[in-house]
């Protein structure tokens, strides 16, 4: 094989219903199924070369060379990528965020997303939009959801064949907004993917899968209508539950700061004055708050003013990965 080489761009996503547990580690399949937006304005660009000069892997994040953990989760997917084209030509991956690592804005999902599709491009091989998917979650779970465009549900499945990603809602189909109130931005200590491996350990989290169809379906309806008090009702819910599996594990998992309960309570206040905001939390301290474009202004306002907020970043619905 003579160098190859593609670039793809791919964006992160907030989940409205989140991921958390996996029945299959290695597979990363998913205890539960899963719904979230793309968020256009935070982009990972992913150029791969495979050339047969390399003797080994690399990969530089941010101008960066990585090494150790960061380096094998990528080396470990592009072994499972060349194992499907039966070739072992090593790579050098060059990934750039446009926004901070590790801080609740799932950089893994965006990541695992564009690498997935240039990988597979570089390659030559040609893949199906469920494939890509399926493939993506092999890297990071909810990457399998970046890889279709707009608002998309992944499905649990019952096997690797079926568990992947499809678009629900195209971007344009409501002018959602993303807030993203940035509390810390620090690397978490405890990443999503330990975090998955205990989420067994708390009591709570049978009763969170067991419910969580009902809850993917209310929040499927409420997109599909673009009724946002019932949107509003169900994401916070849903964040709530995973919140106490997290806080209920052994050992106990606590993402949040003062400033991330602040902004919970705040969120609640101001939709009871009809402000249409909503919240939602990943595993990390900063909050999404959702609302629709017309209320923009006022909540990034308000927001700004709340103590221990740092920024706030602003994402509209977003496309899926792709080449470019
Ligand atoms: C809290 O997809 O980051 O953001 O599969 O180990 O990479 P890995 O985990 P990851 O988990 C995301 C967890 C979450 C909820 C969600 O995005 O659904």
């Amino acid at each position: 094989m003579s160098p190859n080489t593609a670039t793809a761009i791919a964006h992160p996503n907030i989940a409205f219903i989140k991921y958390w547990g996996n029945r299959d580690q290695t597979l990363r399949l998913p205890e539960n199924g899963s719904i979230s937006m793309n968020l256009e304005e935070l982009t990972t660009r992913t150029r791969i070369t495979f050339d047969q000069a390399f003797s080994s892997d690399i990969f530089d994040l941010n101008g960066l060379r990585q090494s150790g953990p960061a380096l094998q989760r990528v080396v470990t997917h592009l072994n499972v990528i060349r194992g499907i084209r039966g070739i072992a030509t090593r790579a050098h991956v060059m990934s750039e965020n446009n926004f901070p690592i590790g801080a609740g804005i799932a950089s893994s999902a965006s990541a695992f997303a564009a690498l997935t599709v240039a990988a597979v491009n570089a390659m030559g091989l040609e893949m199906s939009e469920k494939d890509l998917s399926r493939l993506a979650r092999r890297g990071s779970g909810s990457a399998c959801r970046s890889i279709p465009t707009g608002f998309t549900e992944w499905y649990r499945g019952n096997s690797d064949m079926d568990s992947f990603a499809v678009s629900i809602a195209k971007p344009n189909h409501w002018d959602l907004v993303d807030c993203i109130a940035v509390v810390a931005a620090a690397h978490k200590k405890t990443g999503s993917s330990e975090g998955h491996k205990i989420a067994s350990s708390s009591l709570f989290q049978a009763v969170r899968v067991a419910d969580a169809d009902r809850r993917i379906d209310r929040c499927r309806d409420a997109l599909l209508a673009r009724d946002f008090d019932a949107l509003a009702e169900i994401i916070e819910e849903d964040s709530n539950m995973m919140h106490t599996v997290m806080m209920t594990s052994r050992p106990a998992l606590f993402y949040w700061e003062p400033a991330t309960i602040e902004i919970m309570k705040a969120v609640q206040t101001w939709r009871k004055t009809g402000i249409p905001a909503a919240y939602t939390i990943d595993a990390g301290p900063n909050v999404h708050i959702f609302c629709e474009s017309k209320a923009l202004e006022n909540v990034k306002h308000r927001l700004a003013s709340i103590p221990g907020v740092k920024e706030v970043l602003v994402a509209h619905p977003g496309s899926g990965a792709k080449i470019v």
